[in-house]
């Protein structure tokens, strides 16, 4: 069974004026769309074709690792932001951001220069370690399941995530993502 692009969470239009129509028709409809056919394209007549995404992940390499890592990145990210979103967590999931990074603050400085300071193309991304909550950054489509963390939150950095609404200034599309569009709901399903 082919795989499939998942519908986005919410209308192409949505998350405007902070990431416009225009780049989620290219960054949603043409990049993420590419590599489903790419993947798609990849296993076919392999062993692969019926294999699920996470299978494919964990034991691939190269061109095939790229495309399914880049199918999944970018499902979590869309699924990581939301219309109104951003700002400090409240609850149970703001108490654990208190207590991992000493305060919401901290956090977003440093969740903010993993995004900034990861060279290239990349991800920035909260995660659970296994000892607690952490923050680290991913090269290309690498992703945190590959070093045996669990996914809680992650942003695109990439520059076809920011350079229509942003062009050069990272930093500003960054500080937009922790303002503005953080879907806190997702992170906090996401801890279970
Ligand atoms: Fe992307």
């Amino acid at each position: 069974m082919a795989f499939e692009l998942p519908p986005l969470p919410y209308e192409m239009d949505a998350l405007d004026p902070h990431i416009s129509k225009e780049t989620l028709e290219y960054h949603y409809g043409k990049h993420h769309q590419t590599y489903v056919t790419n993947l798609n394209n990849l296993v076919e007549g392999t062993d692969d074709a019926d294999a699920s995404l996470e299978d494919i992940i964990m034991k691939a390499e190269g061109g095939l690792f790229n495309n399914a890592a880049q199918v999944w990145n970018h499902t979590f990210y869309w699924s990581s932001m939301k219309p109104g979103g951003g700002g400090a967590p409240d609850g149970e999931l703001g108490e654990k951001i208190n207590s991992a990074f000493g305060s919401y603050d901290s956090f977003k400085e440093q969740f903010a220069k993993a995004g900034a300071t990861q060279f290239g193309s990349g991800w920035a991304w909260l995660v659970d370690d296994g000892s607690g909550l952490a923050i680290t950054q991913t090269a290309n489509a690498d992703l945190p399941m590959k070093h045996g963390q669990k996914a809680l939150l992650t942003m695109d950095v990439w520059e076809h995530a920011y350079y229509i609404d942003y062009r050069n200034a990272r930093p500003k599309y960054i500080d937009t993502f922790l303002d503005s569009l953080v879907n806190w709901d997702f992170v906090a399903a996401n801890l279970g």
